[in-house]
């Protein structure tokens, strides 16, 4: 009886709850989605290794190799050195790894250490690691290195490692002495006495004797959330304060990648770092997958983003080949005989993120050291894949798979590189004939292009599967590309109940390592530059709501430089009125706010505006940067839209 009431007492309050929250929300709103904006991470313009991944050394497992890119080879980055006049020898061998997927080490025989009294260095022999472009090390900070050796003379061998400006000045220093002629993971901190943005590592053997050594690692303390293996703060934070409904990842064409071997398999990239397989990304750089799965899903819960895995749809890029073959031109495919083991890898990955610890992947996952699931959603099944019959027959078996087994699941299909043609049409029709719930669409163009068809959903079918916008951009950094996106956002938003999720693409490039130039974050070892195109996406992404509302903005007819939109968000009441401008003079928009009950007279007021050609540059790092600030409103006002601009107006509820 007691627990009876226990419960009438629950219902009823939450009965409450649900009265509350739709009181909240005006009449005559349409429901749209609550996933619409998101991030897009793929690893192209070294947004992994070198940037989001916060390793400092470079080709830490001597894994890259002339097939990344014509110059590497195993001991690119690295310089053996032997200070003081030291004698040694060098080999990368590959005898005996730490494990198969890392199979390259350096072995180095350390004959004599030398004492040269007229060196003022640390004599030694040893190796030196100038990480990607120098490290940065802030004074006062700790620094996490680890190391494997594997002794092959029988005593114990003694080294002193350090952290050193370019002039060889000593910023940090730590001592490790082997213990085992097995391979040993070795680790110590480091604390900066003094900082430098273009720091190396260098490792000194001072006894003599023969070693191996491999998977040289050195992460700051401080990363994001302060996490092992972790991300670079500052970066991560900059996606983290966007508040991303979701985040698709690992990509974007490095998912099916170049040549069947070549595709992105997930199981390659969880576990201990030191056995997972590494490779070239289609991009044509070395991916350790250092970030890997687990990463991916734990940075998403980090920041309260849905995770949107996206596997292979059993067929590579269509245009592999392109510049290293690997499994021959053009899209390739699975063989037959590989497809229940491949349709199994894709079933382990929704057991291994949502599966209970007792089942098999999911004590996988327990033991990376997250027990809980990660309550994975959406899967995506194929990036803009080229709609051949041998992509069609191997999707339609992984997509049967996937929903006899997980029902559960939110399956995105795809649709071709385009807004329309043969590929568009056909994966639609593939998608709607499988049922799928929602289906990817990419598309990079002009900002003319957005801002003519922003009406492109008004019209797109109720019925059938939902649109995810997984890829698109104008092509520009400039103020007037943002606000074109701006513009078609809103048309995005107005469609809300078709449209389910939108990610700009792509999301990171490093300075001077770019294979794509449109990109919303730009950065050096040093330095973020976000562009404006960030700031239209920060400023949607964080006003982001669950009711759209007609009618409550009037603009000039028929003029598409002029786009407005009206969400409500039931959990707070808040409104949320958004006010594009993409043309070169100032416009009155009309808002008529009388449906909505008790609002707040002071308003919230974000506004990005500047000249169309206006963008940020690493020299001037804050030209275009929204401003905040306290607007009155009332039941019916008049707002003038400066000319090239995006404007939130935040309204709260009393
Ligand atoms: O976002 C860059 C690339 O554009 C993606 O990898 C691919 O899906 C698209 O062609």
């Amino acid at each position: 009886m007691k627990l009876n009431i226990r419960l009438w007492f629950l219902v009823a309050l939450c009965l409450i709850g649900t009265v509350k929250n739709s009181a909240q929300v005006a009449k005559g709103g349409k429901k749209i989605s609550t996933d619409l904006f998101g991030l897009f991470f793929e690893d192209i313009n070294f947004a992994a290794d070198g940037g989001l991944y916060a390793e400092l050394v470079q080709n830490r497992s001597f894994e890259y190799n002339p097939g990344e890119k014509r110059e590497w080879h195993p001991f690119s980055y690295w310089e053996f050195i032997l200070p003081g006049h030291s004698l040694g020898h060098i080999s990368v061998e590959t005898n005996s790894p730490i494990h198969p997927n890392n199979p390259h080490y350096v072995t180095i025989d350390a004959e004599y250490i030398g004492n040269y009294p007229k060196v003022k260095a640390e004599s030694g022999v040893g190796l030196k690691n100038y990480g990607f472009d120098g490290m940065v090390i802030r004074q006062d900070e700790k620094y996490n290195l680890s190391m494997f050796v594997k002794q092959i003379t029988d005593a114990p061998m003694d080294f002193i490692i350090s952290l050193q400006t370019p002039k060889g000045e000593v910023l940090a220093q730590t001592k490790i002495t082997t213990s085992a002629k097995s391979w040993q993971k070795y680790t110590a901190g480091l604390t900066a006495t003094a900082g430098n943005d273009s720091a190396s590592l260098v490792i000194l053997a001072k006894s003599s004797g023969k070693f191996a050594i491999d998977m040289i690692s050195l992460f700051p303390e401080k990363t994001f959330k302060s996490r092992p293996n972790g991300l670079r703060a500052d970066l991560a934070q900059k996606l983290a304060d966007m508040h991303p409904r979701f985040m698709r990842f690992p990509g974007g064409c490095l998912v099916h990648g170049d040549g069947v071997g070549n595709m992105y398999r997930w199981k390659n990239t969880i576990g201990p770092v030191e056995e997972r397989k590494g490779q070239r990304n289609i991009w044509g750089y070395h991916q350790s997958v250092g970030l890997g799965y687990f990463e991916y899903f734990q940075f998403c819960e980090d920041i309260g983003a849905k995770p949107v895995p996206v596997v292979p749809a059993a067929v590579s890029c269509q245009n592999s080949g392109g510049t290293h073959v690997i499994g021959g031109m053009g899209q390739k495919a699975l063989c037959m005989d590989n497809m229940d083991d491949y349709i199994q890898e894709v079933l382990d990955l929704i057991e291994w993120a949502n599966g209970p610890v007792t089942s098999t992947w999911g004590a996988i996952r327990a033991a990376s050291g997250h027990s809980e699931p990660f309550n994975l959603e959406y899967l995506g099944i194929g990036n803009e894949d080229k709609m051949t019959p041998e992509y069609e027959e191997r999707f339609r078996m992984i997509v049967n798979a996937v929903q006899k087994k997980h029902p559960e699941i939110k399956i995105v299909g795809n649709s071709g590189p385009s807004h329309g043609g043969t590929d568009f049409d056909k994966g639609w029709q593939i998608s709607n004939e499988m049922q799928v719930s929602v289906v990817d669409e990419h598309y990079y163009v002009q900002p003319g292009w957005l801002l003519s068809n922003q009406n492109r959903y008004d019209q797109y079918n109720r019925e059938g599967a939902k649109v995810y916008l997984g890829e698109y951009a104008s092509w520009g950094n400039k103020l007037k590309n943002a606000i074109a996106e701006a513009a078609y956002m809103t048309g995005l938003e107005r469609n809300g109940d078709v449209v389910q999720m939108a990610s700009y693409a792509p999301l990171l490039a490093k300075k001077g390592f770019t294979q794509w130039t449109t990109d919303m974050i730009f950065f050096d070892n040093v330095n973020i530059l976000l562009t404006p195109n960030y700031y239209v996406q920060k400023m949607f992404m964080t006003n982001q709501g669950d009711y759209y509302f007609d009618e409550v903005i009037t603009k000039e007819e028929n003029n598409n430089l002029l786009a407005a939109s009206c969400i409500q968000k039931s959990m707070t009441g808040d409104v949320i009125l958004k006010l594009v401008n993409a043309g070169t003079d100032d416009k009155v928009m009309k808002v008529d706010l009388s449906r909505f009950k008790d609002l707040h007279k002071n308003a919230q007021i974000e506004v990005l505006s500047g000249k169309a050609s206006d963008e940020n540059t690493f020299d001037n790092l804050q030209k275009v940067a929204p401003t905040i600030s306290i607007y009155t409103v009332k039941n019916k006002f008049e707002y003038q839209a400066p000319a090239m601009s995006l404007t939130v107006i935040r309204i709260k509820t009393k």
